[in-house]
């Protein structure tokens, strides 16, 4: 028996716990904020005996804080080095990546200068801007017409400086694909993901965290899967030995599926149906990949579908109002195949109370399909409750 630390506690996390909590060789879960330093991280692997630490979020990754504990001698660490977290966190690296290894993707310009990202826009009848670093989601803004884009331009280059990629805006159906990589192989997941990026109904208002998703995607079979796997994944690992979680944001574009994104870690909120989905645990997966030999287990999926809605803070994702008690929780998860993942709560005084932006996921499971999980999942959200109201998202799921 192991016990596994997760850096990392938002629902992401606290999903992949759980479900990692299933496993008949993991004795304990332990999760600690990903805005732990490193040094506490290592003292924490020690003091608990940890055989296992996974890094959720790119923030700590980008760190390098894999590299870290490596260097202190902790070598049981699931998730990439800071130069292979690169391929999220530099989006001109990613760029040049999948130029040279010919994956497809935006046309798009590198710039460093206000005049450079300027005379780029011109290029594009619809420009992206996309911040070079990360910006947890916020740093890339999606223009209708240029006229759109240059009203916005000062303002963009205020926020985030001149170390922008200016790209062609593609249209098309998104979806997210995830596997796990061990350095040369990639374990696919046999499902893709969507989720919900914008704040409001029918895609309206700004980007978020991500308000909710389903899974699997009905649109995208198990052959494209594969085929991204190994035409788009797999090259990407080969080349930069990569391992680790790899999620492929994904676009089928009026001419093909292209990339839109490559991220060193799983989706938010993506992770929440996932792991309603999951057949045998991930733990093997994980440690074989550790082991380098991750082709010896399997990522299967249970027949049916999962829908998880974001309850959110009201005001998110500007300013809100945190430490009001929350009701329901309970009620809700007594419906059979609701789970409800905590991402912004803290339990003070016998009673769950928000704590952050985006502050549970509740995600439901049907073997029926989509639509009976879609229906599971908002009959318990109308059981959950704060004072003033959550916000959430009614269409997740629905439109695609
Ligand atoms: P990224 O951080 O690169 O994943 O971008 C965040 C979101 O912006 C994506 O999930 C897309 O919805 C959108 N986006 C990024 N690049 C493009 C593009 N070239 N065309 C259309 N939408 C895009
Ligand atoms: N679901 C989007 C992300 O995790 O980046």
């Amino acid at each position: 028996m192991e016990k596994i630390l997760i850096v990392g506690n938002g629902g992401r996390e606290d999903a992949l716990g759980w479900h990692l909590s299933k496993s008949n060789e993991v004795s304990k879960v332990i999760r600690i904020s990903q805005k732990e330093n490193f040094n506490s991280v290592e003292e924490l692997i020690i003091r608990e005996k940890i055989g296992l630490t996974i890094i959720g979020s790119e923030g700590q990754l980008s760190s390098g804080i894999v590299d870290f504990l490596n260097s202190k001698g902790i070598h049981n660490v699931f998730g990439p080095t800071q130069k292979m977290a690169l391929v999220e966190s530099d989006k001109f690296y990613s760029y040049d990546l999948m130029r040279e290894l010919s994956i497809p993707q935006a046309r798009s310009i590198k710039c460093s200068t206000k005049f450079e990202v300027f005379d780029a826009v011109k290029k594009f009848e619809q420009p992206v801007l996309k911040y070079r670093g990360l910006a947890g989601g916020k740093g890339v803004k999606v223009y209708s017409s240029q006229k759109e884009a240059w009203s916005d331009l000062e303002n963009f280059v205020k926020n985030f400086g001149t170390e922008i990629l200016v790209a062609e805006r593609l249209h098309g159906k998104e979806f997210s694909v995830f596997g796990i990589a061990d350095g040369r192989n990639v374990l696919p997941f046999e499902a893709a993901f969507q989720d919900y990026k914008r704040l409001g109904d029918g895609d309206a208002g700004p980007n978020t965290g991500g308000m909710g998703s389903y899974g699997p995607v009905q649109f995208i079979s198990k052959e494209l899967i594969y085929e991204i796997t190994d035409g788009i994944i797999a090259p990407v690992v080969r080349k930069t030995n990569y391992k680790g979680f790899i999620y492929a944001g994904m676009i089928m574009s009026n001419d093909g599926v292209k990339v839109i994104e490559f991220n060193s870690r799983l989706g938010d909120p993506e992770t929440q149906p996932t792991v309603m989905l999951i057949k045998n645990n991930l733990y093997d997966s994980i440690k074989s990949s550790l082991e380098g030999n991750v082709q010896k287990s399997l990522v299967k999926f249970k027949k049916g579908s999962s829908c998880c809605v974001v309850l959110a803070s009201r005001g998110y994702p500007e300013n809100y109002e945190v430490g009001l008690p929350i009701s329901g929780i309970s009620e809700a998860e007594k419906i059979k195949g609701i789970k409800i993942f905590h991402a912004g709560t803290k339990f003070e005084n016998n009673s769950w109370m928000t704590d952050g932006g985006r502050v549970l996921g509740v995600t439901s499971y049907s073997c029926d399909g989509i639509s009976i999980a879609r229906k599971l999942a908002y009959e318990a959200v109308l059981k959950i409750n704060v004072p003033g109201g959550f916000h959430y998202r009614k269409d997740i799921s629905l439109i695609v």
